[in-house]
């Protein structure tokens, strides 16, 4: 492969922003809106709530200037995580919420503990019942209160889903141990730009003063780490010379660091441009998946993928979910040899990857193979593309464009 390849908006930061601009009573222009099954659900699911939005290209126009009702559709909320992060959003508008527990990837048990014990500390009356979320705040205003909330794990969801609560909440809160991705920052940014009073996004503590209203706003979301990552491990395991952009590449320090460590240059060309040069071999490493500025746990499977091909041996730690090392076993049918054991994945390094079919268990997952196949002699077929939608702006496209053979096959000839 050789080329340039155009990194799409992040997906994690367009999720939860499309949340945010329930808290905004006017319009709100997004820009830099990947193209993903996740973002269209999220916009049926803001549509059921009686949200108008209107897309053209990578610009989203959303006015929740009337939230039609405060019941979030189970059928939705089901197939995608992230749309349980609204709530917060939602009761702050509203002082009422009806949200189904959520669904997404089956990456382990993900609970949503942390973001009702937050909303109850803030004032809110929280009940799970039949599977539903019920959360209300009792009193005339309807207005949650500030609070002090110390969460138990740094959680991406649970902070997002709380500042967004507290920028219409009375008084100060402040959010312990919160977490540090940028995407929550991007969310913070975004919640500015509407006139919301926050600081400390991006630190382990944020304060938020709450503000009665916000105001309309027009706001660019950062670029994709998790894509531009996945397109260097593309490179690397090609042994490709690739450029990307546009990137931050301090966001993307803990890969860069690794593929560093095992061997592939990467340069900065510009301040927005990474550009892998091509490398003859890559050594094994060990990774440990952590909270930002750690390793991210959505570059696992991608880095499982590349070091089943690396010289020695390596070990990888999922500590961030439980159940995220399904990848192991397809990327093994493909000639990897790896063993699982617990949240742990020992990978020695073999010469080569052979074609086979295989199956995607998840987003990261379905990545991982995309790249396994890139790199395997022969043809390999993936089925559950579905997963790979989810999360990726026309992976196949880009990867195409950059030479690789990569097709797409409908379902009724697929063989
Ligand atoms: C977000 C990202 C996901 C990424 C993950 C970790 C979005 C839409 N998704 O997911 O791509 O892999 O961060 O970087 O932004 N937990 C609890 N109780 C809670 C909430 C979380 O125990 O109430 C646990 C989870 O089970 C998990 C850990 O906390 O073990 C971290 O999860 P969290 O940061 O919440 O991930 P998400 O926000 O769901």
């Amino acid at each position: 492969m050789r080329g340039h390849v155009k990194i799409s908006g992040a997906k994690n930061s367009a999720l939860v922003i499309m949340a945010g601009a329930l808290l905004c009573s006017g319009d709100c222009r997004i820009r830099n809106v990947p193209s993903l099954a996740d973002v269209k659900l999220m916009g049926q699911i803001l549509s059921a709530l009686g949200v108008h939005l209107q897309q053209q290209g990578d610009i989203l126009d959303i006015n929740a200037s009337e939230i039609k009702t405060s019941i979030a559709p189970y059928e939705l909320v089901t197939q995608l995580r992230a749309s349980f992060f609204a709530i917060g959003a939602i009761v702050a508008r509203l002082g009422v919420a009806q949200m189904p527990l959520p669904g997404g990837c089956a990456i382990g048990a993900r609970p949503v503990d942390l973001h009702v014990r937050g909303l109850q500390a803030m004032g809110a009356e929280v009940q799970i019942e039949h599977g539903i979320c019920n959360a209300y705040v009792p009193g005339r205003s309807g207005r949650l209160k500030g609070a002090r909330i110390y969460l138990d794990i740094a959680s991406v969801g649970a902070t997002e889903n709380l500042m967004m609560a507290a920028t219409l909440a009375e008084g100060e809160t402040i959010i312990e141990n919160a977490a540090r991705e940028p995407e929550v920052v991007d969310l913070a940014n975004f919640c500015i730009a509407m006139g919301a009073k926050i600081k400390g996004a991006g630190t382990s503590t944020i304060t938020i003063d709450g503000v009665p209203q916000l105001h309309s706003t027009d706001y660019s979301i950062i670029p994709d780490r998790i894509e531009a990552g996945t397109f260097l491990v593309a490179g690397a395991i090609t042994h490709s010379e690739i450029t990307l952009s546009p990137v931050i590449p301090e966001h993307l320090l803990p890969i860069i660091a690794k593929l560093r460590d095992i061997g592939v240059p990467i340069i900065e060309d510009s301040p927005d441009c990474l550009h892998i040069l091509s490398a003859e071999a890559f050594r094994a490493t060990d990774i440990e998946t952590l909270p930002y500025p750690g390793f991210p746990t959505d570059m696992q499977a991608p880095f499982m993928a590349l070091l089943s091909l690396a010289e020695g041996d390596s070990l990888i730690n999922e500590s961030v979910f439980e159940n995220r090392l399904r990848h192991a076993s397809e990327l093994n049918r493909l000639g990897a040899d790896i063993r699982v054991k617990g949240n742990t994945a020992f990978v020695r390094g073999v010469p080569i990857l052979s074609g086979a079919p295989v199956l995607a268990t998840d987003l990261r997952a379905a990545a991982a193979l995309v790249l396994a196949g890139l790199a395997a002699e022969g043809q390999t077929t993936i089925q559950g593309l579905r997963h790979l939608d989810r999360g990726y702006d026309r992976l196949d496209i880009k990867l195409q464009q950059l030479g690789a053979k990569i097709q797409r096959v409908p379902v009724d000839i697929r063989v």
